[in-house]
């Protein structure tokens, strides 16, 4: 069974992704994942508060001593040695590119035009075959309006590709108003790939200490149906690659995001879990899958579900939602 698939430029064995987390931040799980059987990983996102909180006390260091003494030189900080958070996440690119036979793809993540955009260019030089660009951003302000929003976010898209010449994904929330205008520009900005949906943590309040406390759940295969509308319903209206993420769990959501049009498949929540052991059962019972209904390949199955495809095509729109409530109500007549 042919399990390769085409996803932002690149040729993967098979369409499972290790997604950013924890797990791909070490050489050692990188490596663990790799023998398990992920086509690729994506390491955990450098983020734009580092670069700017490290450069901004890198210039007060540098400020500081600088003009205060005569030997102002002594008082600088030792730049050969200052452990940057930046400096660390290069670090990880070039040894993973090292240890690793599969596509490592590193993650950028940030809202802002700024100088920490330039780092995109270092982790094309530190070796990465491809950059995700995390764009997670609550919009609270209510002096800011959709459409300024979604023009940041293009230039920096823009930004972003016009540094580098590896290829580009961008990592979205499903949260903007016209969600399929905005990820056709998205695309048109340079992004050769979407990775749908980030997961938003909401946060919690401690009743105790009257804190707003950060509260991570892990997803469930319920978490994938939102990339699975979105990836169906944008299958064939963009060329950019499509990458499911949120809620990949088993074969089966491999299988129904693959028919719904995913390039790839990305896992986070599964792998922290139950660990990266959890891989080749995965593979397996999609091969099953897949010979059981007589497909040759991955290629030749992705998409056939997808909304264009199908002679419904509402079933990805309204028509779902009153089914849905329908459904439901059936139960108690
Ligand atoms: C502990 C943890 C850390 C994560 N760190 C990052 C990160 O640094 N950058 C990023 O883009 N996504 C990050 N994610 C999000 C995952 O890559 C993934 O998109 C999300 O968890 C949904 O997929 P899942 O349902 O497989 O967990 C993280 C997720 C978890 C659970």
């Amino acid at each position: 069974m042919d399990l390769s698939t085409r996803y932002l430029g690149l040729t993967l064995r098979t369409p499972i992704v290790a997604s950013s987390s924890p797990l791909t931040g070490s050489l050692d799980s990188l490596r663990r994942l790799e023998d398990a059987g992920v086509a690729a990983v994506v390491l955990p996102s450098l983020f734009e508060e580092q670069l700017t909180h490290d450069s901004l006390a890198l210039h007060d260091a540098l400020e500081s001593g600088a003009g205060t003494f005569a030997e102002a030189t002594e008082y600088l900080p030792d730049l050969e040695r200052y452990d940057t958070g930046p400096d660390a996440y290069l670090e990880l690119v070039y040894q993973a590119k090292q240890a690793l036979r599969i596509p490592v793809i590193a993650s950028l993540n940030g809202t802002t035009l700024g100088g920490w955009v330039e780092h995109a260019r270092l982790i094309e030089k530190a070796g990465a075959d491809a950059l995700e660009l995390n764009l997670y951003q609550v919009a609270a302000d209510p002096a800011h309006d959709a459409a300024a929003l979604e023009a940041r976010e293009i230039e920096l898209v823009e930004t972003v590709r016009a540094g580098i010449e590896i290829p580009l994904a961008v990592k979205l929330s499903p949260f903007y108003t016209a969600f399929a205008h905005f990820a056709r520009r998205i695309a048109a900005a340079g992004a050769q790939a979407l990775v749908l949906f980030n997961r938003f943590y909401q946060p919690d309040l401690d009743l105790e200490t009257l804190d707003v406390v950060p509260h991570l759940v892990l997803s469930d295969s319920e978490d994938a149906r939102l990339s699975l509308r979105w990836i169906g319903i944008l299958r064939r209206r963009l060329s950019a690659s499509l990458a499911a993420t949120s809620g990949v769990h088993g074969a089966s959501d491999v299988l129904k995001l693959l028919l719904a049009g995913a390039d790839a498949t990305m896992m986070a929540s599964a792998l922290l879990a139950r660990g990266p052991d959890i891989v080749p059962g995965i593979e397996e019972a999609v091969v099953r899958w897949l010979l059981e209904r007589d497909y040759e390949s991955v290629e030749q199955m992705k998409g056939s579900v997808s909304q264009a495809a199908i002679a419904d095509p509402d079933a990805f729109e309204r028509a779902n939602y009153r089914k849905t409530l329908r459904s439901w109500s059936s139960r108690w007549r």
